[in-house]
């Protein structure tokens, strides 16, 4: 199967990629929602990922970001990234959507990524919306955080730059990121559970508009169903033994 799905890759005319934290597992990022590992196995979702949390408690909502962010920045882009920024070279109209809010993407190569979800790396303030540079201080800091810091423009706490529950996605991203699906031919689903909506109607729009699904994740999906070819098992290793040969692997 794998001959025959790269060979469906490489023949594609308008490819939309769609990752999710998944790609990343490789690179030494948790997942969310995977049995024991999965930050939502480890932490309330409640207590983290929504406005309220963060008013609630700032400093402790906040510190928690930082730590991600730290994280993603100690660690590299994996094969799966890297045959994806390759596919972009080759195929006529490519698109990458991503759930992911880390920066890996960019750092293997890939350009115009549409990050559904936001950016850990962008954060910007909780009441209008000024972005916010990171200072030395704040990248060498490792302990928790007492609370945020304050907007230069208005005085309000900074916010991480990610998407939270009950936020809409931002219109021009999720805009294009549907364009793209709706007109695409192949689309490769990499290492999402489906189950945070809207970005997990993507794929059921493609497969509408006539699309070939291919799917990579080690555990079974709602895409499952809607797969034409489901590749079981982790992103670098599938593609990176698909792509052994362009990659110099
Ligand atoms: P999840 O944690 O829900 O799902 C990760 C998926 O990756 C699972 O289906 C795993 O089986 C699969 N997976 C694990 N290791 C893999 C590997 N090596 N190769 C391929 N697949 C692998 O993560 P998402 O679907 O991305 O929201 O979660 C969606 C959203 O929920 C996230 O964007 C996040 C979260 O709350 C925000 O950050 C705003
Ligand atoms: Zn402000």
């Amino acid at each position: 199967m794998l001959t025959e799905v790269k060979d469906v890759l490489l023949q594609s005319k308008k490819l939309v990629v769609f990752t999710g934290a998944g790609v990343s597992a490789e690179s030494g990022i948790p997942t969310f929602r995977d049995a024991l590992t999965g930050h939502w196995a480890k932490h309330d979702i409640n207590q983290l990922a929504n406005a309220t949390a963060f008013i609630n408690n700032p400093g402790f909502v906040y510190s928690w970001y930082e730590m991600r962010r730290k994280q993603i920045n100690s660690v590299q882009p994996n094969t799966a990234h890297e045959v994806i920024s390759y596919l972009e070279t080759i195929v006529p109209e490519f698109t990458l959507v991503t759930q992911n809010v880390d920066d890996l993407h960019e750092r293997s190569g890939s350009t115009n990524v549409l990050h559904l979800h936001g950016s850990i790396h962008k954060p910007r303030c909780f009441s209008c919306s000024e972005p916010y540079e990171f200072t030395v201080t704040d990248n060498i800091k490792t302990d928790l955080i007492k609370s945020p810091p304050h907007c230069l423009k208005c005085g309000d706490y900074i916010r991480p730059g990610i998407v939270w529950f009950s936020e809409r996605l931002p219109e021009d991203v999720l805009n294009k990121a549907e364009q793209s699906v709706n007109h695409c031919d192949v689309m490769l689903i990499i290492g999402t559970s489906g189950v945070v909506y809207p970005a997990a109607k993507l794929p059921f729009d493609a497969k509408q508009s006539g699309a070939k699904i291919i799917q990579i994740n080690p555990t079974p999906t709602d895409f499952d169903m809607i797969a034409d070819f489901n590749l079981v098992g982790r992103a670098a290793e599938i593609l990176g033994e698909m792509f052994q040969t362009e990659l110099h692997l």
